[in-house]
């Protein structure tokens, strides 16, 4: 175990079994279309590449990069457009895919642009959800595993950048971010 992790949250096998899952789910889901899936860059980068293998319908990708937090630990609650997409979503049933909601924001501001340009239909698969941090309305029509209220890194998910690569979800060290 990497030497700033405090705990293993969420192994490498749990995370492979509930992504074949999710994405028999949303095989069924998507039956018969054609959805254009948007990655959110950079956290959901694993996600999306576990996930698109073990969804069976034809689909488009697409990348969108957006960053709120910075390197802290909390939402600056600005949501910025590091990089739009390349395809029009107009007419289109667009899946986000996400690595974690925690207060809502990223999605809820994304949900905004794109209903903007006039989406088909748009859901949103996240692997980790934390609803104690929520503060707007904001759900996930698909969601993996519900996280209570820590700070977690690992399997794309970042704390300044770091520890993305990390295969199993691990709680950081407080002292890591309180030094
Ligand atoms: C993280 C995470 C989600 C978002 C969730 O992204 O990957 O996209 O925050 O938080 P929210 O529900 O409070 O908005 P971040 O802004 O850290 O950028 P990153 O994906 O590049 O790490
Ligand atoms: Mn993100
Ligand atoms: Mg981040």
């Amino acid at each position: 175990m990497h030497n700033d992790i405090k705990e293993v949250l969420i192994t490498r096998e749990q995370i492979q079994d509930k992504v074949v899952e999710l994405g028999q789910r949303l095989s069924e889901e998507y039956a018969g279309r054609n959805p254009l899936v948007i990655c959110i860059l950079k956290g959901a980068f694993i996600f999306m590449a576990d996930l698109v293998k073990e969804i069976s319908v034809p689909l488009e990708l697409d990348f969108m990069a957006v960053s709120s937090y910075g390197a802290s630990t909390k939402s600056s609650g600005e949501v910025k457009i590091v990089k739009d997409l390349d395809t029009s979503v107009e007419g289109r049933d667009v899946l986000i895919v996400e690595d974690i909601i925690d207060s809502g924001l990223t999605l809820s501001y994304l949900i905004d642009v794109l209903e903007r340009r006039k989406v088909n239909s748009v859901k949103i698969v996240t692997l980790f959800d934390k609803p104690a941090g929520r503060t707007v309305d904001l759900e996930a029509d698909m969601s993996g595993f519900v996280i209570p209220d820590e700070f977690i890194v690992g399997y794309g998910l970042d704390y300044a950048e770091k520890y993305r690569n990390l295969p199993y979800i691990g709680v950081l060290k407080p002292e890591v971010y309180n030094s």
